[in-house]
């Protein structure tokens, strides 16, 4: 079947215990976008991501992840991912990070030395090169985990949560890069509780409530008053109460 979509989810569900985390959750996110993954805390926006990634397998429903299976390791080598928590070894600095995991995804040295020094300036962290993880701050290691999820130059980028902890510059720098990779035909999904941001830099957006997909769609093709729009759907699909 011929389609556009490089992520398919057909009417997934994960439970954990009584729980349903994701609850026959149908999502498509096609060639090239961005799409923003919103919902309140538990939603089931991390599990999601887990499923895509094929870390944890769904109890119903299907993925389909750039054609396939999300563990073929042929799909595998195409995914950037930046996970929500990232424990880094904390006696490397962010080079020999790129280094080490440059060298997991089979990168020969060459390629990897030149695009670790592009995007380690590319995400703001040429100054603190050579100081140890260990004595990066909150939005430095964010930093170096947008650098370590696009350092194979992969076709989908997969974030939780990466706008979390940047101050006002690198949320500049990291709307102009997701803007640049996306001009390079790739496709982001990110999971955000930025509503300002996301509707600011994604295409369309999804928004998860107990598991269940509530609302997708583009932001600027809702009729508004052309300011704060995705915080208006938001809360309208929560159930919370707008002010007029
Ligand atoms: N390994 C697990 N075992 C048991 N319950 C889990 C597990 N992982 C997630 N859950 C539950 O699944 C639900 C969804 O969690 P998830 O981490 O996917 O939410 P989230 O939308 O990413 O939230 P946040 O915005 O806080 O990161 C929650 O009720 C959570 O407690
Ligand atoms: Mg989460």
């Amino acid at each position: 079947m011929a389609t556009n979509n490089v992520v398919e989810l057909h009417g997934v569900t994960r439970r954990f215990g009584a729980v349903a985390a994701v609850d026959r959750l149908s999502l498509e996110v096609r060639q090239g976008e961005i799409m923003g993954f919103l919902g309140t805390n538990g939603a089931g926006k991390t599990t999601t991501i887990k499923l895509m990634l094929g870390f944890t397998h769904p109890d119903e429903g299907t993925v389909s992840i750039l054609g396939g299976a999300p563990e073929r390791p042929a799909t595998r080598r195409r995914i950037g991912y930046m996970p929500e928590t990232a424990y880094y070894y904390p006696y490397l600095n962010i080079h020999e990070l790129l280094r080490f995991y440059g060298g997991i995804c089979g990168m020969d040295t060459a390629t990897i030395r030149a695009r670790s020094a592009r995007l380690i300036g590319r995400v703001g962290l040429a100054d603190a090169g050579r100081r140890l993880l260990r004595h990066y701050s909150k939005g430095m290691l964010q930093r170096a985990g947008i650098a370590q999820a696009l350092l194979h130059d992969p076709d989908l980028l997969i974030l939780d949560e990466p706008i979390t902890g940047l101050d006002p510059l690198a949320r500049i720098q990291f709307r102009d890069l997701l803007l640049e990779l996306r001009g390079e035909g790739k496709t982001i999904f990110f999971s955000s509780h930025e509503l300002s941001e996301a509707e600011l830099i994604c295409d369309r957006v999804a928004i998860l409530k107990h598991g269940a997909l509530v609302w997708c769609g583009a932001v600027h093709e809702v009729a508004g008053d052309g300011a704060q729009n995705l915080e208006r759907i938001f809360l309208r699909q929560l159930g919370e109460e707008v002010a007029p």
